[in-house]
């Protein structure tokens, strides 16, 4: 519960921007993987990481991302009702080429990106009750790739 209460109360204000802090936490990606830029098909569209971070359908890619986010804090509760989404959006990242192992940087850059937001709020306590979440989302995800 008292980790129910911290991720609530982060998300509070982050959750209220989700784009800004969506870009800070893939600059972070794109930083830990470069590569991971080309597995989006329209990222021949763009010269540098910054330059795709600013269009529209990188954009789009962020906030779908933070919004998977901000449905998990919302059922924080019953997370298991994510789960036929969570095994589905697994399995169209498979498609797309995205390795289960890449999720684990998504998980860092989640990491980095509160820790620069929160400041002093960002606490170990803080950081393990988002890696628990973090976690379970992407152990749903990867349970979706089709062996
Ligand atoms: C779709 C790449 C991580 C949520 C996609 C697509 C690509 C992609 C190429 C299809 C094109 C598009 O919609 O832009 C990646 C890469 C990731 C990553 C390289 C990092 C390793 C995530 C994570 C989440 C997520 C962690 C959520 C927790 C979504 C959603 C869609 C999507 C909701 C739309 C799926 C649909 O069409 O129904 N992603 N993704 N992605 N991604 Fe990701």
């Amino acid at each position: 519960e008292k980790e129910k209460e911290l991720i609530r109360g982060s998300w509070e204000g982050l959750g209220k921007n989700k784009v800004p802090h969506g870009i800070i936490m893939f600059s972070r990606l794109f930083e830990l993987d470069p590569a991971l830029l080309n597995l989006f098909h329209y990222s021949t569209n763009c010269a540098t990481t910054q330059d795709c971070l600013s269009s529209p359908e990188f954009l789009e890619h962020v906030t779908k991302v933070m919004l998977v986010i901000d449905a998990a804090v919302s059922h924080l509760d019953d997370l298991h009702t994510l789960e036929e989404f969570l095994l589905n959006l697994g399995s169209k990242h498979q498609a797309a080429g995205v390795h289960t192992q890449s999720f684990a940087l998504v998980g860092e850059s989640l990491l980095y990106m509160l820790q620069r937001s929160l400041a002093q709020g960002y606490t170990a306590a803080l950081r393990q009750a988002w890696l628990n979440m973090y976690t379970i989302i992407v152990a749903t995800m990867s349970r979706g790739w089709t062996k």
